[in-house]
């Protein structure tokens, strides 16, 4: 399996096989390329092309999701793949993912539903992408795929209220929004008095997360969800079963209620965002880390719109370009390196034939200790996609920790920020002290 990549042929200009990574977990074991194409936002002839392109490239991971609506692209090019350039099903690995919206959604499996509740969550808009539905998510993707079976289904995000949701993908609608040109981008992002809208408007989703915690329903949630993984995984419906964007608490959580441990966690990585932390639970634990984000991490870095980056962005972008001119590699050629080389799977998405063919060619060089140091110092945790602080909030033995966090952070972010927030702050220390004293912990 794997191991026999056809020869290329005329159109097949992939030069070598993707490296593997193996792991082994609680339960599963197996192997992984050492990088992965992303296909979030690609659709139609468009999505097909791109996929068949970068399996010709020798891209092997192909990443997709219920959410992204686009299955039956990966399906035909994974097919055309197979026929076309004589790989077998078995040198491709299929990533999807499920159970994206909370549990209150109540799905209908009518894609056009229309109830009240469903307008509650961005980007909601009826289906069975939601926790709770997890077989029927399932079943739904390998029809669309036209596959038996994946490779790995994930977990797509841990929130599980609608609470959370909304407070948990509230980085979205900062830098990567206003780049995108999105509707609901916040904008300004900077006031005319100088302030910076993004902590302020996290610190309240935090803050009315806090207010409104269920930690039981949220532990049985990710628990509920995680299970119907395992039994698909033992129904055949996958080889393996991992989760996404799941933070260091929360993968630490699993082991009281997984019998199968994550093989992967697909989650936000780049020079702006990565926690060492995480990075070495992971390596603890046997988890595979999948970064995804690296490609709008360096779009927001060069861009020149105040709503889309800032002074840090900026900074960081001129340590990493520094980097890319010095060692005569693309800025994500440098970004997926760095990745590499602290054995992440890079994840990046493109629907140019030559960025798709050049973010694989990051086998041929190697960064210095010197230059790892310069992006490894460039982290302020700082997310473009998922609040980490709010999805870890539920997670009982990481409350107190957060709250710690927190403090520093808003300490971080000035005197009058501080001030704002202070009595908010106090009083979330005090109702987490009461909460956490009175359920007890959970030991590791
Ligand atoms: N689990 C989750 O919750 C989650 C969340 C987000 C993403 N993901 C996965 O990760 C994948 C990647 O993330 P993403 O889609 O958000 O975007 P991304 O890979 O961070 O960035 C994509 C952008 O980067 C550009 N780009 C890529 N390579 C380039 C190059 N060599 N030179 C110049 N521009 C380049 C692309 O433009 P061009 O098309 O012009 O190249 C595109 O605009 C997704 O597609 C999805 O599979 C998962």
């Amino acid at each position: 399996m794997m191991t026999s990549m056809a020869a290329p042929d005329s159109k097949n200009d992939a030069a070598k096989d993707i490296p593997m990574y193996n792991f082994a977990v609680r339960g599963q074991g197996g192997k992984i390329p050492q990088a992965g194409f992303g296909t979030s936002g690609l659709k139609g002839e468009q999505c097909e092309n791109s996929v068949f392109e970068a399996l010709r490239c020798g891209y092997r991971l192909i990443d997709t999701a219920l959410l992204y609506q686009n299955h039956m692209e990966v399906g035909n090019a994974v097919s055309r793949g197979v026929k076309e350039l004589n790989l077998d099903r078995d040198d491709i690995f299929v990533v999807s993912k499920v159970a994206f919206f909370p549990p209150e959604l109540k799905a209908d499996s009518a894609d056009d539903s229309t109830d009240e509740t469903e307008k509650t969550a961005w980007m909601y808009s009826g289906g069975i992408n939601v926790k709770g539905h997890e077989d029927e998510a399932i079943e739904k993707s390998l029809s669309e795929l036209s596959m038996p079976y994946v490779d790995m289904f994930l977990i797509h995000n841990p929130t599980a209220s609608i609470q959370e949701y909304s407070s948990a993908s509230l980085p979205h609608f900062f830098e990567l929004f206003n780049f995108k040109h999105k509707d609901g981008a916040v904008c300004p992002k900077i006031l005319p008095n100088g302030m910076d809208t993004r902590p302020m408007i996290l610190e309240s989703g935090r803050n009315a997360l806090a207010a409104n915690i269920n930690m039981d329903q949220a532990y049985e949630t990710r628990k509920q969800s995680w299970k119907a993984l395992e039994k698909a995984k033992r129904g055949g419906k996958c080889r393996y079963i991992g989760v996404s964007n799941y933070t260091r608490e929360l993968l630490l959580e699993m082991k009281e209620y997984a019998e199968i441990m994550p093989a992967v966690n697909q989650l936000e990585y780049h020079p702006r965002f990565a926690s060492k932390e995480l990075v070495e639970t992971a390596k603890e634990l046997g988890v595979i880390l999948i970064g995804y984000g690296a490609g709008n991490f360096i779009q927001i870095g060069a861009s020149n719109d105040p709503n889309v980056t800032g002074e840090a962005a900026k900074k960081i972008d001129k340590v990493v370009n520094e980097i890319s001119e010095r060692v005569k590699k693309s800025k994500h050629q440098v970004v997926a390196r760095w990745m590499k080389q602290q054995n992440i799977v890079p994840l990046l998405r493109s629907a140019s034939p030559e960025h798709i063919k050049d973010n694989l060619q990051i086998y041929d060089f190697e960064l210095s200790d010197d230059d790892m140091n310069l992006l490894d110092k460039c982290n302020e945790q700082h997310p473009y996609y998922w609040d980490n602080v709010a999805t870890s909030m539920t997670v009982r033995h990481a409350v107190t920790k957060i709250f710690v966090n927190t403090g520093k952070h808003l300490a971080r972010h000035g005197q009058t920020l501080a001030q704002n927030l202070g009595e908010k702050f106090n009083r979330g220390v005090a109702a987490t002290q009461t909460m956490v004293a009175g359920l007890g912990t959970r030991s590791e």
